[in-house]
């Protein structure tokens, strides 16, 4: 039985379950001010794509209410210096700035506010953002569940369940859905140097949903698939382009490539909030880059030598061609995926095979 909550508003505050802890230590933390959102995004107290739009979005809900300003100018001024420091806390996950342009572009857009209005609109969009994230990533579990055959072996990398979204899940909601709907499925739990997302979290949620899971090493999938079989990848996705090349947590693109030499399928699973429409392939998809000591050290514990050369990208970008399909909360699109996706976009919401 699952029994946290990622993300929530509650009277002014924004509390997030610091993940940083866990699964030994279920803290929750409250945030009052839109820097310390950044902050908390930056640090990963909460991550996953879905969890920071929804905390970004929060955060400038704190920017609004928080503000002493008189006219709306003034407020517009206020909340444009909160959103870009939210945006400089995480570069690749597009969610974050999405959500930001969403509140930012309907509060413009709509007839004049007062600035009483225009903070009950900020706080209210926020909130949708939040309550529209466990609908979509229910439909993607919804959408993914004919992919998953009864008894099959799914190898899954880093963490995209309840944790990376407000709730439920995008990788892990199909899976979810899956057994919810009766079928058997193990989970291969990639470990996903070097924050261990999968080792820590991913492990965590398969075991209060009592989903059987192997927790293996991220060099272990080659094998996997060899000796073991695998019978499909569940991956999340931070930013997409337009064609479908896809930034996902370091490591997607060398299971990409183990799934494509072993004929196994790869799906990506998203909502259309993480295709960025304004840029046409992966070259353009910016990474983050995180400090040398999440590799240099584990937990606290020094393992390579001082002053070694490290490099330490966060995510990579698995071509659109080793990619079977990618499941949408409006459905599944096949290659190719330009053309799949933009008819998703403009709303057409079946298998588009
Ligand atoms: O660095 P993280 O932990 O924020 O990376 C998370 C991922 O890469 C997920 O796969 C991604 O956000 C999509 S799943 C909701």
């Amino acid at each position: 039985m699952k029994t946290y909550t990622t993300i929530e508003w509650e009277d002014g505050v924004v509390r997030m379950l610091d993940q940083r802890l866990l699964p030994d230590e279920l803290v929750y933390r409250e945030y009052r001010k839109p820097a310390e959102v950044a902050e908390a995004i930056r640090t990963m107290v909460i991550r996953g794509a879905p969890a920071i739009g929804a905390a970004a979005a929060y955060g400038l809900a704190l920017a609004a209410l928080g503000s002493s300003a008189d006219t709306v100018d003034e407020l517009r001024r206020e909340l444009d210096q909160a959103g870009q420091v939210l945006r400089q806390a995480r570069p690749t996950a597009v969610n974050l700035a999405w959500a930001l342009e969403r509140i930012e572009r309907g509060l413009f857009a709509s007839e004049p506010l007062s600035v009483e209005e225009a903070r009950l609109y900020i706080l209210e969009e926020a909130q949708a953002i939040a309550v529209e994230d466990v609908d979509t990533n229910r439909r993607m579990g919804l959408n993914g569940l004919s992919l998953v055959p009864d008894q099959a072996r799914i190898l899954h990398h880093c963490n995209t369940g309840a944790l990376a979204t407000v709730d439920y899940g995008t990788a892990l909601g199909v899976i979810r859905t899956a057994h919810e709907h009766g079928k058997q499925v193990h989970v291969y739990v990639d470990e996903t140097r070097p924050r261990l997302q999968g080792a820590r979290l991913t492990t965590w949620e398969l075991q209060q949903l009592g989903i059987p899971q192997t927790l293996i090493v991220d060099g272990a999938s080659g094998y996997m698939m060899s000796k073991v079989g695998i019978d499909l990848c569940l991956v999340g996705c931070d930013r997409m382009a337009a064609n479908g090349d896809t930034a996902n947590k370091i490591g997607t693109f060398n299971l990409a490539l183990a799934a494509h030499a072993h004929g196994v399928p790869f799906y990506v699973v998203l909502p259309l909030s993480t295709v960025d429409f304004t840029i046409q392939s992966g070259e353009e998809i910016p990474i983050e880059e995180r400090p040398e000591e999440e590799i240099t050290l584990v937990g606290d514990c020094r393992i390579s030598p001082h002053g070694v050369q490290v490099a330490n990208p966060a995510f990579d970008v698995t071509p659109a061609r080793y990619i079977t399909a990618i499941i949408t909360e409006r459905g599944v699109a096949y290659p190719p995926f330009a053309e799949s996706l933009a008819r998703l976009r403009q709303g057409q919401t079946h298998e588009t095979r």
